[in-house]
């Protein structure tokens, strides 16, 4: 159900939010730069700053030139938090690692398209595990790579950063990709959920939502704020009501 988008000033004038929007959009707290000594500690604290969903950042060292964590400490830190967990799966080959994911309790499973040279049959694979199925394209990757696949599409996630690392730079030249991303997933009339990954912070967040996504996934911004995750939320969804900035 999508609601009312609520107006924005714009200058005086009035502009309405995009139409595509719930209320606002979804914060997706990326657990990459968590205190890995504590992390349930630290996906409960997100639980409790406010955040919609957890996001957990799959490196194999091989599709990018870091590692972080398997399925198995997924699964521990479902315990920690009520909130739908999505595994960003930046691996060469996650064929044959789905069913673990999905057994740690992660709700959607995102691929890259890069990675995947059957993503439909992936996909497929992924909803027959009774999970929700995304694909992630990086900034290079055109979006024909998903065009033909939206029916067995739930998630599609923009990369706004070469994957690998938090903390880097917004590279909102993306702004166009993700707005043609939305174009077609209106145009398909399918519920595909369109998200941004990458350097989300008050200064990017409102563009971002602006340019058609409705899932913002911030690391860095929440996780590396001096007064802590409560406030880095709270500052982020007041970012998102701020009036639009002149074209
Ligand atoms: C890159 C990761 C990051 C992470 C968010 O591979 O996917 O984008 O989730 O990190 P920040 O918000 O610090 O860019």
């Amino acid at each position: 159900m999508v609601d009312e988008p609520s107006s924005v000033l714009h200058g005086g004038s009035r502009r309405s939010a995009p139409s595509w929007s719930l209320r606002e959009p979804a914060l997706v707290a990326s657990v990459l730069g968590a205190d890995y000594a504590r992390l349930g500690e630290e996906v409960a604290s997100l639980t409790d700053a406010g955040v919609d969903r957890i996001q957990w950042d799959v490196m194999d060292w091989r599709f990018v030139p870091n590692m972080t964590f398997g399925p198995d400490v997924v699964g521990v830190c479902r315990q920690y938090s009520h909130l739908p967990f999505e595994a960003h799966l930046m691996v060469q080959d996650p064929g044959p690692m789905l069913a673990r994911f999905a057994s740690a309790g992660c709700e959607t499973i995102i691929v890259h398209a890069e990675t995947c040279p059957h993503l439909l049959r992936t996909l497929s694979t992924i909803r027959d595990l009774g999970v929700q199925a995304g694909v992630a394209v990086n900034p290079s990757t055109p979006i024909d790579f998903v065009r033909h696949v939206l029916d067995q599409l739930d998630q599609i996630v923009i990369m706004t950063v070469n994957p690998g690392f938090g903390g880097q730079r917004y590279i909102a030249a993306m702004e166009e990709k993700v707005s043609e991303v939305r174009a077609l997933v209106d145009r398909s009339g399918r519920p595909v959920r369109v998200e941004v990954d990458g350097g989300i912070s008050t200064d990017t967040a409102l563009a971002a939502w602006y340019a058609g996504a409705e899932f913002l996934v911030a690391g860095s911004a929440v996780l590396s704020h001096p007064g802590g995750k409560r406030t880095a939320v709270d500052e982020l969804r007041r970012a998102l009501t701020r009036p639009v900035p002149a074209p």
